[in-house]
């Protein structure tokens, strides 16, 4: 059982470096709030877009040794969490020491010797960016002015840019655009009215908003690291020879496997003897034993789980969130480019194509505006003479560098189209094509076959649907306020649904795994669930499956189904049911065995079936995919590892597809 709640704050991020004219600030590691568009490009100056990050932080106090061999060894096993700057720091004879840039941990190792780094206490940082290119500037860790505090961070201090104002106000210099180094600057305030090092980063965080992991350390008290967690995830480790805290367990398990949870809104004081935790509200002292962990590195990078896949698939009510968390500005600017379109593509592949798939459903239905979802590899052939100025391109890709993506992005861009891209991986290609675009905020995803990206990527797909309708007041306040509620709910309704069914669907599984094929069925927004759905199953159980609009079954596919044959329906209690009851009558007429995802207050369709898979209730429609997915994503997992296969590495498949 996994011990980590892996919320990772994160963040998206701005493309072309060459673009600090513009209000750049960055959120989490980088974060960069715009870019200037020639004017040419486009028919106004449009902020980039705004950014965050995932990344690793560690820190340790030591009874012996330096500190650097140790940070290092730390920041190599976060290294999957991110790796494209990478910092750490120390206290030596009263003084802070920094070493940081942008480029993979042996790289800069190899110019900076970070395992070189003295002290008994130290902090260390590996970045994951997914927008913006990395620089010496905005690695961590980052220092206040007088150089007395340094700290490293993951996650996303949303209120930065206000309390940066503030600090400017009373005289601080700042170095960087990150939202982390307002985290130095208050410490420092705190410290200059006499505080000591503990209390004036436990009264600096009060201040915080959003979501973050910090270690801080200060020149004037030497001997300590102070961690603090809120959302993101931080572990403490404890040893007779120091003691450690990581993003993750797998950062100090070659050095201790007795660790303490942190909790959110509590800190921990490091010194190379002792281990204090403390609630930040009120600063009482908190007592918690440590526990001991039996695993092995490998299993910890997966946190328990056997596989990255099922580890992904799990992190979803979080990466969820952070989807949601998409600041209203950036959703505004796609809206804007959308609304002024005469045509509109979405153009993508694979698990992205199907949330563009769903998103086109939501953008016509709630939006009111016709959006044509393309596979990126049929675009240019099957469309590109009517591309020109007045089209926009939705190209979608967690990759960034899915080379069909990209050359229906440059074709589209040769003829004059506006591209707004929506990528999960900071530097890759897309978003450098791109004249407006949003990081998905869904961290590395390790396994080949999609999952938390194809939620995030929709997530982030229906917000922008639903700033455009507002801005064509095309929605009635209670619909748009329901819709919010329901953004709000989405990470619940998703721990509810995997806490509930995983059993449910690995017996499910268990029951039909000599099945030689499946066919998955939906109707309206569910269509696109269906699809991925069979897609997961396909690319991960080797099966030959086949997905229908369920309408269109009876038109040809209906001739496949004989006594036993399984049909999954994706049948959420929407604006199709009614119809799709009769979908499920007609393949049961045939001998069809119904395996249904249903409602909790289903009644109909789940008397009609075999097997039911039970979601809660009150999803909008419009939200349902990123919900119903989920089932379909345990059920294909559960059916690779049945059948022996690796459901992280499936044959013939690769996590990003640069060839045409
Ligand atoms: C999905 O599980 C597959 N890995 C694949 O279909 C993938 O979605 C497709 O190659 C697109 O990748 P992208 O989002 O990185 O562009």
């Amino acid at each position: 059982m996994p011990i980590l709640d892996d919320s990772t704050a994160f963040c998206p991020f701005g493309p072309k470096p060459n673009r600090d004219s513009l209000l750049d600030y960055s959120i989490g590691q980088t974060l960069s709030t715009g870019m200037l568009i020639p004017a040419d490009r486009f028919r106004r100056r449009i902020p980039t877009q705004q950014m965050i990050a995932m990344c690793g932080i560690a820190a340790c106090a030591l009874k012996n040794g330096e500190v650097g061999p140790v940070l290092y060894d730390c920041l190599k096993r976060l290294e999957y969490r991110g790796y494209d700057s990478v910092g750490v720091a120390s206290v030596v004879n009263g003084k802070i020491v920094v070493k940081k840039d942008k480029g993979k941990i042996e790289e800069v190792e190899h110019e900076l010797r970070i395992s070189d780094l003295p002290g008994r206490v130290g902090i260390g940082h590996t970045r994951w960016a997914t927008h913006g290119a990395p620089s010496q500037e905005n690695a961590h860790p980052h220092t206040d002015c007088g150089s007395t505090v340094a700290v490293v961070h993951n996650g996303i201090i949303e209120n930065f840019m206000k309390l940066r104002q503030e600090l400017e106000a009373q005289g601080h210099i700042f170095k960087s655009r990150t939202d982390t180094e307002v985290v130095a600057h208050l410490v420092e305030e705190h410290l200059r009215n006499g505080m000591g090092f503990v209390e004036a980063v436990r009264v600096a965080v009060k201040k915080l908003v959003g979501a973050y992991a910090l270690a801080l350390i200060c020149a004037s008290e030497p001997d300590k690291v102070v961690c603090v967690r809120k959302e993101s995830p931080l572990v403490v480790g404890t040893s007779p020879s120091g003691n450690y805290c990581a993003s993750d367990i797998p950062a100090f398990l070659s050095r201790t496997n007795r660790v303490i949870l942190l909790e959110d809104d509590e800190m921990a004081v490091l010194t190379a003897d002792k281990v204090r935790l403390i609630q930040i509200d009120d600063g009482e002292e908190l007592f918690r034993d440590p526990f001991t962990v039996e695993w092995s590195v490998e299993t910890a990078l997966k946190t328990g789980f056997p596989h990255f896949m099922l580890k992904e698939i799990n992190e979803q009510p979080s990466s969820v969130r952070n989807a949601l968390r998409t600041q209203p500005i950036y959703l505004d600017l796609m809206a804007s480019a959308l609304n002024k379109a005469k045509k509109i593509f979405f153009v993508a592949c694979g698990t992205s194509h199907h949330a563009c798939l769903a998103a086109a459903y939501v953008f016509s239905n709630l939006a009111k505006i016709e959006v044509t979802p393309v596979v990126a590899s049929e675009f240019i052939d099957s469309f590109g003479a009517i591309v020109d100025q007045d089209t926009v391109v939705v190209a979608v890709s967690q990759s960034g560098e899915t080379a069909d993506t990209l050359s229906a992005v440059r074709g589209a861009k040769n003829r004059g189209a506006t591209i707004l891209g929506i990528s999960n991986t900071m530097g890759s290609t897309l978003p450098r094509l791109s004249d407006v675009y949003i990081g998905q905020n869904s961290g590395p995803e390790m396994g080949v076959a999609a999952t938390k990206t194809f939620t995030a990527q929709l997530s982030v797909l229906l917000k922008v649907a639903v700033a455009l309708a507002r801005k064509r007041e095309v929605v009635g306040k209670n619909d748009l306020a329901a819709i919010e509620a329901g953004f709000n709910q989405l990470p619940d309704w998703i721990s509810i649904l995997l806490s509930t069914q995983r059993e449910r669907v690995g017996s499910i599984v268990e029951k039909y795994s000599d099945r030689p094929s499946f066919c998955f069925l939906g109707r309206g927004i569910s269509v696109a669930t269906a699809l991925e759905g069979r897609l997961k199953l396909l690319e991960l159980s080797y099966l030959p499956a086949i997905a229908y609009p369920a309408g269109e079954s009876k038109h040809g596919f209906i001739s496949v189904v004989e006594q036993g044959y399984p049909v999954i329906f994706a049948a959420p209690k929407d604006e199709c049911y009614s119809k799709i009851i009769g979908n499920v009558m007609e393949m049961k007429a045939r001998g069809a065995q119904i395996i249904s995802i249903v409602d909790e207050k289903d009644g109909d369709v789940a008397k009609l079936s075999d097997e039911t898979i039970i979601v809660p209730s009150g999803i909008p429609s419009m939200l349902s995919p990123i919900v119903y997915i989920l089932p379909l994503q345990l059920f294909a997992y559960s059916m690779s590892v049945r059948k022996g296969h690796d459901p992280d590495f499936p044959r013939n498949l690769a996590k990003s597809v640069t060839v045409h």
